[in-house]
């Protein structure tokens, strides 16, 4: 997606627009700075080449200037990993902001506050994104939890300053989530859970094109279950998809991806702290009790049929797992962490420093994985360059 490496840097003025959208807690304390470490490779090799990097991003969702959406907090994190002290505007436009980008010095960065607090941002407004262009020289896009976005910063922006490359992120992440997935070491696994099916449906069809084996666990499988005629229970049941889980079951056979459903479930007899739980079989959930967890013979038997993978990709919820792709990475399988609530899962278990790639986007990472175009992506010179 054009190249960063190729450009020239010194004294040039850089438009970087980066996802640090970070949770904050009630005293403006970052809680996870995962995104604001996964942004410093590109400003880092920015600075390092002589450039003045404008920095870019949201916060949250503001209804105009809030103060809480203020990109303040995050400076002193900024400094401290880049080693130099970060400036920061008040503004994302305006007199104010390009005075202080006129006195830049090179290997600088000035952070712009928060681009949402102009509703022309998500309107993807022209004339803001002429004005965004207008502070520099060239534009690099590292944002990649927000590449599902066509935002003023994130795609409009291009259409008024060239050259668009994408950041080493950015990069990284379509390498991963785009250039693994169609082009896998196999055997290629694929383990999807989430609540829903409803909101997998696109995951799971596209995954089933690429990949040789399907895990599905969390609270879907009760849908499945369900359309392979099994009792399943209080367990929630998406009854509007029963026919859809059956036809996906159907595509996987007819495509030779061989598709495993937990064997046994974690069961409660109510969904309350002082509830009775049991592990039984899949099919035998008793009448009034509901299934909340995939159980120990599905955990042992999925984690010996990933023993055969060479690239496995994990998205949704599933912390059993964790500790065996971790153990896997150790062995050479690329291990692929598709955003969200798998990272938080990852996380907790402590393992995320050994997986060979963990996304940085939830809706984009999501986006990419059904097959979809992202329009931050899309917008930037150059086609994709990774193998798809
Ligand atoms: C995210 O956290 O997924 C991204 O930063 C995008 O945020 P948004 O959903 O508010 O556009």
């Amino acid at each position: 997606v054009g190249d960063l490496t190729a450009a020239d840097l010194e004294g040039k003025r850089v438009f970087v627009r980066a996802d640090l959208n970070v949770p904050l807690d009630d005293n403006q304390n970052i809680t996870d700075d995962t995104r604001v470490r996964a942004a410093i490779p590109t400003i880092q090799y920015l600075i390092s080449n002589g450039a003045k990097v404008i920095l870019s991003s949201h916060l949250g969702r503001p209804k105009g200037v809030t103060p809480k959406f203020s990109l303040a907090p995050l400076v002193p994190r900024l400094s401290e990993l880049l080693g130099i002290e970060v400036i920061k505007a008040d503004d994302v436009i305006g007199p104010e902001v390009e005075k202080l980008v006129s006195t830049l010095p090179n290997g600088s960065v000035l952070l712009l506050e928060n681009v949402r607090f102009y509703k022309e941002e998500e309107k993807n407004d022209p004339e803001f994104a002429k004005k965004l262009a207008s502070l520099a020289d060239l534009y690099v896009n590292d944002a990649f939890g927000t590449a599902h976005r066509a935002h003023a910063s994130t795609e409009g922006v291009t259409k008024f300053l060239k050259p668009s490359v994408a950041g080493f992120l950015l990069q990284k992440e379509l390498d991963y989530l785009v250039g693994a997935v169609s082009n896998p070491n196999r055997p290629f696994a694929a383990i999807v859970g989430g609540s829903k099916v409803s909101s997998k449906i696109g995951v799971i069809e596209s995954l089933l094109e690429k990949c040789d084996i399907l895990l599905l666990g969390g609270g879907m499988i009760f849908t499945f279950y369900k359309a392979q005629g099994l009792s399943v229970g209080a367990s929630l049941v998406e009854e509007d998809k029963l026919e859809l889980a059956t036809s996906l079951l159907a595509k996987a056979k007819e495509k030779g991806v061989s598709l495993l459903l937990p064997s046994d479930v974690v069961i409660a007899d109510k969904f309350a702290p002082d509830a009775n739980s049991k592990i039984v079989p899949a099919s035998e959930i008793p009448d009034g009790w509901m299934g909340l967890d995939i159980g120990p013979d599905s955990v042992a038997s999925f984690s010996s049929t990933l023993e055969t993978t060479k690239t496995v990709i994990w998205n949704g919820p599933m912390g059993a797992i964790a500790k065996k792709l971790a153990d896997l990475s150790g062995k050479g399988v690329t291990t692929i962490i598709g955003g969200g609530d798998s990272v938080a899962a990852v996380e907790k278990v402590g393992v995320a420093a050994v997986m060979s790639h963990i996304s940085t986007g939830g809706g984009a990472s999501l986006e990419l994985l059904e097959g979809k175009e992202l329009p931050g992506v899309v917008a930037l010179d150059e086609a994709v360059a990774v193998a798809v």
